[in-house]
């Protein structure tokens, strides 16, 4: 009988800049103050990669290298490298592959996955279907973010929230039945209006007009957005937990998108989880867009045992969301 193949995470790898910009920045910059911050979002600090001409592949590197040097595998052993981001070091050629060179990562094909705060999970879920389809054996997912080249420092609303990482897994092939298991993905064109840059892209490409307008910044209306998260997060990872037919019960961590303190606690309350059994590090990282989850891994691997199950969840920009359901492995 052929064994059914699954994509199991056999490494993790993080990295996140040295500089903290925390509340008490912000309230030198913007009308805020720390209260209104931690209150409103759960956020503290955040960290910020500074330094002329790094980009997100400045953190990506690291991430992947430790990722992979945990595993033990060297470079040329990976067959595709999937870097999901907004913040591409250069509108072309795609982060991967930059990635890829530096690394040495010779015999890899790569390319970069745009889904904003989802990408982690539509990276997974894409590079976990190149593996169980047997086609390539080593498949890494890097989710990484400079998210302060695209925050307006004069918008309180947005800026607060924002904040640099990278994180990195590894997927190989199982005949155990561990890694990912189950995914829904899913995206609403509609959605565009509410989170988005208004120029720099083909429709408007960049001027001495549209730097004035401080149209190369993410544009976020943000108490919408909160609103299609909150239910598309919670309802995306109850849907998952029911086709599955599991309970909160089942779940050993929910690993959240971490955008806001309030839209994770939504979640986990609709999937029945008490708050131990949620990755939380929003307070010292903010929103790393495709960073978050990676980096929660990452920094949970040395609680996750063997057969947990785990449900990882996102919602954002695109609008884009969906959820993940990973039997852990390693
Ligand atoms: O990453 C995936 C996609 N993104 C998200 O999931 C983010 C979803 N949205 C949010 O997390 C929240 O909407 C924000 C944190 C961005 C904003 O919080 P909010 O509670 O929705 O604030 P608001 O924009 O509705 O503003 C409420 C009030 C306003 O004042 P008035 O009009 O009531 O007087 C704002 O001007 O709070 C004011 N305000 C602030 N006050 C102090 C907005 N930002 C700030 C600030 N400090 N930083």
């Amino acid at each position: 009988m052929t064994k059914i193949i699954t994509a199991a995470i056999t490494a993790i790898g993080g990295y996140v800049p040295e500089d903290r910009l925390t509340n008490f920045d912000f309230e030198k910059m913007v009308d805020t103050n720390d209260e209104w911050i931690r209150t409103r979002t759960g956020i503290s600090e955040r960290r910020i990669l500074r330094g002329e001409g790094l980009g997100t592949s400045d953190m990506g590197i690291p991430a992947v290298l430790e990722c992979i040097q945990k595993r033990g595998i060297d470079p040329t052993e990976i067959d595709c490298l999937i870097c999901c981001t907004v913040t591409p070091d250069l509108v072309f050629p795609a982060t991967a592959n930059i990635i890829t060179d530096k690394i040495g990562a010779i015999n890899a094909f790569g390319f970069d996955l745009q889904a904003a705060c989802s990408g982690f999970l539509y990276g997974v879920t894409t590079g976990a279907s190149f593996i169980e389809s047997g086609r390539y054996k080593k498949v890494v997912v890097v989710g990484a973010d400079k998210m302060s080249a695209i925050v307006d420092y004069q918008d309180r609303a947005t800026s607060i929230i924002f904040g640099d990482g990278a994180g990195a897994v590894l997927l190989e092939p199982n005949e155990e039945g561990y890694g990912v298991l189950d995914s829904i993905l899913k995206s609403d064109g509609s959605g565009c209006q509410f989170l988005h840059m208004k120029a720099g892209g083909s429709r408007k490409p960049a001027s001495i007009e549209t730097v004035l307008a401080r149209e190369h910044y993410a544009y976020q209306e943000g108490q919408a957005v909160f609103k299609f998260a909150v239910k598309g997060m919670a309802d995306v990872s109850a849907e998952l937990l029911e086709r599955n037919n599991l309970t909160g019960d089942d779940i050993a961590w929910l690993v959240p998108h971490q955008a806001n303190l309030r839209i994770i606690d939504a979640t986990a309350s609709r999937m029945g989880l008490p708050k131990e059994k949620v990755m939380i590090n929003i307070q010292k990282y903010g929103n790393t867009t495709s960073g978050t989850i990676p980096l929660c891994l990452w920094e949970w691997e040395n609680q996750l045992m063997k057969d947990d199950l785990l449900v990882l969840s996102a919602f954002g920009g695109g609008f884009t969301w969906g959820a993940t359901l990973v039997k852990w492995g390693a």
